[in-house]
């Protein structure tokens, strides 16, 4: 059976400091011990962890139950994720969130203000009669309200499922109807790139028709605009109560849902992926306190969006049930200039900063060097999520941004997993650019060829699979269990968790993403992962992205088609495309060469910035668009491809 080539090689390695060797929440003995433990009995180190990592209401006696694939964690346990976040924290008078919005303005919550908050609007929830089990829609942007109705939801054992403010209302409406929400809340507006986005006009188009189930929707009034009130709405300042509150925390079952997060299949409709209360919660605070090596003085900027599920783990209920303090910035990541990062970062002193690759591959375009304007010294950890990172943009992100001393911990993990599953630990592992490098303790990674055998030796690319259950994994998919054990279950005989990605080791054991497992190209029988064609484009000087598809070709069986953005766009373009083909040819070798080379001002992206390779597959491949083009950021550029492909 045919395994998956690489020819992509990347020697430099970047060891720890000194002081993180000393000082990292997590150091190699810990990582040592740990492992070993892991080794000798799975089950009691999760328990170990899980009773040092949380607050429960009752103990559980049970670690692993439930039959595959559908484990149960810690089932018999009690515990309240909400009083995990915030109830812990509120003796010490510590900042809890730091909210910026887009016009700079500034609010700071203590762990108390938070505190009293959720009590209020928990007691408002109850009040509206909303009780365990029912669905919460959340369609807000990132300010401290969303933060307080997920917080709140979770206090009262509602299901909550948060919607990416920037969907539009037929996703919104599909996501609704999914998961029969009894409430929606939202806003009236909120402000991108200056422009207003109207929320509440967005749900009422959501809702028009046979959307009967849903009993009230909650406006907080975000903006001045004014608010069209319908028979069920109601105004978020009308439901607070005007005194403080107090609200128990419901004791929930551990395996109870906390949230349903809708994630997009390659086909069909999006899939409402389930995450019970206490695994997840685990894994969140472990990778918290591991990977970014969260401290008590930290300022901790995930830059992700709560619609999210980097949202969800690393700025709300990670964070949050460390004790730590998160920064929020409701706004476009260029407005109103090119260097707004580096100003949030330097007046409020971030010391932990995760972002994705495409945000550091525009930054890095817009101004090259405009971090070396700005004091980014409070800076100690960088990492990156979201798709593979090219070795050109670490270097950047390392040198401009980082000054050389920040480690960047590429993390590696899914919607589906809720946690990082593979990912540097700051104290521990050398970086080299491009690599995830290696599983986290307790994650039974591996990397299999078609017929399910593992593979071990370098430069083999395979599918990436995860050979054990851990506690954060999806409890499933929203009224579709069939779905669920035929996506991730069913490729080799329900043994694997099977991710969807391929991977490779590299010599020194470092794992290295290569790509979705539909993004893989063969070429005159030779199988290449589409990402090292784009990593080796991007490499070169006048690229600003690059992304590939193969279309079917005579000869060589499948043929490559690079979509192009340059950085500059008044360049000869036959040239240069000759140009690229050498580039490409002496970076990886002459069969990853692309046949057709498309240049355009951007690609077509979802709205949390990934590249759709779905979309340019089609165009390339001369098929329609086919499948759900709802998540589309900037639907102009597929008219222009159209044209010029
Ligand atoms: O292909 C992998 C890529 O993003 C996918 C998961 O996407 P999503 O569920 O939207 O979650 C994104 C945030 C966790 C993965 O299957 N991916 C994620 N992180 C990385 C990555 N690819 C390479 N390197 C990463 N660090």
């Amino acid at each position: 059976m045919s395994i998956i080539e690489s020819n992509l090689d990347e020697k430099r390695s970047f060891s720890p400091s000194k002081d993180l060797k000393t000082n990292a929440n997590f150091s190699n003995e810990d990582f040592l011990s740990l492992t070993k433990q892991f080794k000798n009995d799975r089950n009691k180190t999760w328990a170990d962890l899980a009773n040092s990592n949380i607050l429960w209401d009752k103990s559980f006696s049970n670690v692993i139950s439930g039959e595959a694939p559908f484990y149960k964690w810690f089932c018999d346990g009690k515990l309240n994720v909400s009083k995990n976040c915030v109830d812990r924290h509120i003796s010490n008078s510590k900042s809890a969130i730091i909210y910026i919005s887009e016009n700079n303005e500034k609010k700071v919550l203590s762990y108390s203000d938070l505190y009293i908050y959720i009590n209020k609007f928990s007691y408002a929830l109850r009040e509206l009669g909303l009780c365990c089990g029912d669905r919460v829609i959340i369609y807000m942007p990132t300010i401290p309200e969303s933060i307080v109705a997920m917080l709140s939801c979770a206090r009262l054992g509602l299901i909550h499922s948060v919607v990416f403010a920037g969907f539009s209302s037929n996703a919104l409406r599909e996501r609704i109807i999914d998961s029969r929400a009894r409430a929606i809340i939202t806003v009236n507006a909120f402000k991108r790139s200056g422009k207003i986005i109207n929320s509440k006009e967005i749900v009422d188009e959501a809702i028009k028709v046979d959307c009967d189930f849903v009993d009230k929707v909650i406006i907080y009034e975000n903006h001045t605009l004014l608010t069209n009130k319908k028979t069920r709405d109601v105004l978020w300042s009308e439901i607070l109560p005007k005194d403080d509150k107090y609200i128990d925390p419901i004791s929930m079952n551990s395996d109870a849902l906390l949230f349903i997060l809708y994630t997009s299949g390659s086909t069909g409709k999006p899939k409402g992926i389930m995450h019970a209360s206490g695994g997840y919660l685990l894994n969140c605070i472990i990778t918290n306190k591991w990977v970014f090596d969260l401290k008590d003085q930290d300022i901790f900027w995930c830059t992700a969006d709560i619609g999210w599920i980097t949202g969800h783990s690393y700025v709300v209920y990670g964070p949050l049930a460390c004790g730590a303090t998160i920064l929020i910035y409701d706004g476009a990541p260029l407005f109103p200039h090119s260097s707004r990062f580096w100003e949030i970062i330097q007046e409020n002193r971030v010391s932990v900063f995760y972002t994705a690759p495409t945000a550091i591959r525009t930054l890095m375009k817009v101004g090259e060097n405009d971090p070396n304007n700005y004091n980014l010294e409070s800076l100690r950890i960088l990492g990156t999520v979201g798709e593979p990172i090219n070795p050109k943009a670490w270097m950047w992100y390392y040198e401009k941004v980082g000054r050389n001393l920040c480690p960047i911990v590429d993390t590696w993990w899914q919607t589906e997993t809720g946690a990082n599953m593979i990912a540097p630990i700051p104290g521990i592992n050398s970086l080299v650019p491009g690599t995830c490098t290696r599983p986290l303790p307790g994650i039974d990674a591996a990397i299999v060829d078609p017929d399910g055998k593992e593979l071990t030796k370098p430069n083999q690319g395979g599918d990436l699979v995860i050979k054990q259950p851990w506690p954060s994994m999806l409890a499933g998919i929203w009224g579709n269990p069939d779905r669920y054990v035929k996506t991730y279950w069913s490729k080799y005989s329900s043994k694997y968790y099977v991710t969807g990605d391929t991977a490779r080791y590299d010599e020194d054991g470092n794992i290295w993403i290569m790509g979705r497992s539909d993004d893989v190209v063969n070429v005159s029988g030779h199988r290449l992962g589409t990402m090292e064609i784009e990593s080796a484009l991007v490499s070169h000087d006048l690229v600003a992205e690059a992304a590939v598809v193969s279309y079917k070709h005579e000869i060589k069986g499948e043929a490559i088609h690079a979509f192009i953005s340059l950085k500059n766009n008044s360049n000869n373009k036959i040239e240069l495309a000759d140009d690229l083909r050498g580039w490409v040819s002496l970076k990886i070798g002459s069969i990853a060469k692309p046949e057709r080379i498309s240049f355009s001002d951007s690609l077509p992206k979802t709205r949390s910035g990934k590249i759709m390779r779905r979309l340019l597959r089609n165009l390339a491949r001369q098929e329609d668009i086919t499948g759900d083009t709802s998540t589309l950021e900037n639907e102009s550029i597929i008219e222009q491809l159209k044209e010029i492909v």
